[in-house]
């Protein structure tokens, strides 16, 4: 658990446990509202949420529905681009591809966990994802058809979710929001690949030139739409903002990224495929074009180019690994994990808040871009 401090521990009290909520002496009623209200200040004051507080069902079950479809879009998301690993032009990229996909495996690893803090068990989670009733990124659903949208990919999709998940690093919820400062860092490092793989190509043969522009052309348009719905579509925003969940709104992070990457492709000499993408002087940012979101939803309900294929690929991969999740199980029933941490002292446990404060600021979205 996290380093506490004795203000921490006294607003920690007065919040009290989630165990604590039924058959209090106060009664459910009066417990309730008292948990509520602590609740509302820890947030109000950024505090972090942690899993055995108090907090209300409805926080509980948002966070569980966000984190688990962050945590299968990163295993989805692995098909994608392992689908070139085979076919990787050189020994350098082939090795950079691996570790790339290695660490989303990670990423939906540190996510599953923590969304098991909330009361829900992974194999639950996995169920509804195979059973079509929890989500993944819609990016996911469409081809990568040449090496060059391994590029793309890392430049655009992974530029995108860094966008995206950096403010998550300030989540209220303390376990997300953990995992978070890891994975931005390690998705820096994966859009950094991209924008230099588009690099490379940019600056080779025109065949090169041109595979790498048909891949931005592509991928440009989807990654956009990974911001989710525009903000009076977003059935979610207003409240995940009031919890902190999320910090910012889909449209605002989908600015923040369109100006992010403006730059960026003029420094690659690729152009991106919006005829209006024009500099507005008076907003300070830059106008583009309208989003088919036909399309987007078309790919929520699971008529993207590749939703099937994705789906069937990730259950058979869960069926041929039932036999080592069976060996692990059967091997820590006879070698019982000692208690961990069971004498450590709290503050090397875990960093502190004002750590993972600066983290965020120390990894600015897209920073290394340019680099
Ligand atoms: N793909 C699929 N579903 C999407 C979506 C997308 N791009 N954007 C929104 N949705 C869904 C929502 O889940 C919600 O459906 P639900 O009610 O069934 O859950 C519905 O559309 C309405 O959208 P909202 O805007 O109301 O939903 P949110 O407030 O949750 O915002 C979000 C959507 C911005 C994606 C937010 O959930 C979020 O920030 N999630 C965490 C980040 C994440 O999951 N990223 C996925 C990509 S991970 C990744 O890219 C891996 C990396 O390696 C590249």
């Amino acid at each position: 658990m996290a380093a506490v401090t004795a203000d921490q521990t006294t607003q920690g009290q007065a919040r009290g446990t989630a165990q604590a909520t039924a058959g209090g002496p106060d009664g459910p009623a009066g417990a309730d509202v008292a948990q509520q209200a602590a609740f509302d200040a820890a947030v109000a004051a950024d505090e972090r949420i942690e899993p055995r507080d108090w907090m209300p069902d409805a926080y509980r079950a948002s966070l569980v529905r966000q984190m688990a479809q962050h945590a299968h879009s990163e295993i989805i998301g692995m098909q994608p681009e392992a689908n070139w690993i085979s076919r990787a032009p050189s020994l350098r990229r082939k090795a950079i591809l691996m570790a790339k996909v290695q660490d989303e495996a990670g990423h939906g690893l540190y996510l599953y966990s923590a969304a098991e803090t909330l009361g829900t068990s992974r194999e639950e989670m996995l169920d509804k994802l195979h059973a079509g009733r929890q989500r993944y990124s819609s990016i996911f659903n469409y081809p990568t058809l040449t090496w060059a949208d391994v590029g793309a990919i890392g430049w655009l999709v992974d530029g995108a979710a860094i966008t995206n998940q950096v403010p998550l690093c300030r989540c209220s919820y303390g376990p997300y929001a953990r995992a978070m400062v890891r994975i931005c860092k390690e998705e820096s490092f994966h859009q950094r690949q991209g924008y230099e793989l588009l690099l490379t190509l940019g600056r080779g043969t025109p065949g090169q030139r041109a595979m790498a522009q048909d891949a931005v052309n592509r991928w440009w348009w989807p990654s956009l739409m990974m911001f989710g719905p525009p903000d009076d579509a977003s059935a979610h925003s207003a409240q995940s903002m009031t919890w902190k969940i999320k910090r910012h709104s889909n449209d605002e992070l989908r600015q923040r990224f369109v100006d992010i990457c403006v730059p960026q492709a003029e420094a690659l000499g690729l152009t991106l495929p919006d005829p209006d993408l024009r500099w507005n002087e008076e907003r300070g940012h830059h106008d583009f074009g309208a989003i088919d979101w036909t399309e987007f939803q078309e790919v929520l309900k699971g008529n993207g180019p590749c939703n099937e294929q994705r789906l069937t690929q990730r259950r058979r991969a869960h069926e041929e690994g039932a036999w080592v999740r069976d060996a692990a199980a059967s091997y820590a029933l006879k070698h019982p994990a000692p208690t961990r941490h069971a004498h450590a002292p709290a503050h090397i446990t875990e960093a502190p808040h004002t750590e993972m404060h600066q983290a965020e600021m120390h990894t600015p979205p897209n920073a290394e871009a340019t680099a």
